[in-house]
């Protein structure tokens, strides 16, 4: 297939090309050139902004088709149906990369790819925040609903996790709990987690693609039930040193903790959504998606972190001073 992949040099992107290549399809990529810049020089690369307006993105396409298109980096619909108009008709299948945030907060665990959804955003919405970023997504789902029909390809991943991950939510636990000692734990254990290793979703987009799969199909892994702790006893296993401590501490105190949002990646603070994180994988796991066993990406992302440049975003994670006062604290407390 020659497949059009908007977006592709980052991280859930620049997976689905690296599998696409692998499994010996044709790719073209249009970005920007900033991100990734001099990645998959096999290749093609059409430079230039999505958002730059209905002519110049008409443009970038003209006079090309395509077998099928991942469009990785939509978050307005307002995008949504400009790449539609632009490539009209020649875009070939349609794959949208949604997320598990737009469902409706669910009122316990199991949800379907039919539970119901959030709002939409209205048109006045285009600030991306965390609490835009689902209605945002519902809104763009619509938009390609319209614009692609029946044969629209949607998946909804949850935590998307393995090497590259920009985000540092995932490799930050993993480095934390290699370097060992006592761990602060943010509580309760018991909240829902689900993740999804970037090259299994890429590789279940694919085969989705190569079968001519319509539909929408959460990503995430493992089936409920699977809580944070089991996620964190899941790393601590591959990584941490003999010795190596697991103190939960108290999610309320936590939250009246001065901490940035980024302090304690993963910890859902509103344990409310939680349930979107024990969304149910059948109709996935029916289809195709087959995840890797969690200490293989635990490994892999541990590779990643020690041996690539990369370093976190300031700001992801507790520095090791600040985990030693909450720990002192919460300790004195009794
Ligand atoms: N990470 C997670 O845990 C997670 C969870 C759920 C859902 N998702 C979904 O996964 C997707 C994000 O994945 P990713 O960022 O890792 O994807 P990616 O496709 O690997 O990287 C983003 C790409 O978009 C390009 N891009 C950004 N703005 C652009 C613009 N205005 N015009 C043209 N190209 C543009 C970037 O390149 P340039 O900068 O060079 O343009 C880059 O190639 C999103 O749809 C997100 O909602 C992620």
């Amino acid at each position: 297939m020659h497949i059009l992949v908007v977006g592709g040099t980052r991280f859930v992107g620049r997976h689905l090309v690296a599998g696409a290549l692998g499994r010996g399809h044709r790719v073209t990529l249009l970005h920007r050139g900033r991100t990734g810049a001099g990645l998959f020089p096999e290749a093609g690369h059409l430079l230039g902004d999505r958002d730059a307006g209905p002519a110049e993105l008409a443009a970038l396409v003209a006079g090309r088709s395509w077998d099928a298109t991942v469009d990785v980096c939509a978050y307005r619909p307002g995008q949504v149906s400009a790449l539609a108009t632009a490539l009209d008709g020649r875009g070939g299948a349609h794959l949208f990369v949604s997320t598990v945030s737009v469902y409706a907060p669910p009122p316990g665990p199991g949800l379907t790819e039919s539970s119901a959804l959030l709002p939409p955003a209205g048109p006045e919405v285009s600030d991306v925040t965390d609490e835009t970023y689902g209605p945002l997504k519902v809104a763009c789902e619509q938009a390609a609903a319209a614009a692609y029909g029946d044969a629209l390809l949607v998946i909804r991943p949850t935590y998307v996790v393995g090497p590259h991950d920009h985000t540092w939510r995932f490799p930050s636990w993993v480095r934390r709990l290699a370097a060992g000692g006592e761990v602060l734990c943010p509580g309760p254990d018991t909240l829902p987690m689900q993740v999804i290793d970037a090259r299994d979703q890429a590789a279940f987009m694919l085969s989705l693609l190569e079968r001519g799969v319509a539909g929408r199909f959460h990503t995430v892994s493992p089936r409920p039930p699977f809580s944070f702790a089991d996620l964190l006893s899941a790393v601590a296993d591959v990584v941490a040193p003999a010795g190596t401590t697991l103190t939960w501490v108290d999610g309320d105190f936590l939250g009246d903790a001065d901490l940035s949002a980024d302090a304690l990646p993963l910890w859902e603070r509103a344990p409310k959504d939680a349930d979107v994180l024990a969304a149910d994988p059948s109709a996935a796991y029916a289809a195709g998606l087959s995840p890797r066993p969690l200490a293989d990406t635990v490994a892999d992302t541990w590779d990643w972190v020690r041996v690539s440049a990369a370093q976190a975003p300031a700001g992801v994670g507790l520095t090791r001073t600040q985990e030693a006062e909450l720990l002192a604290t919460w300790r004195a407390r009794g």
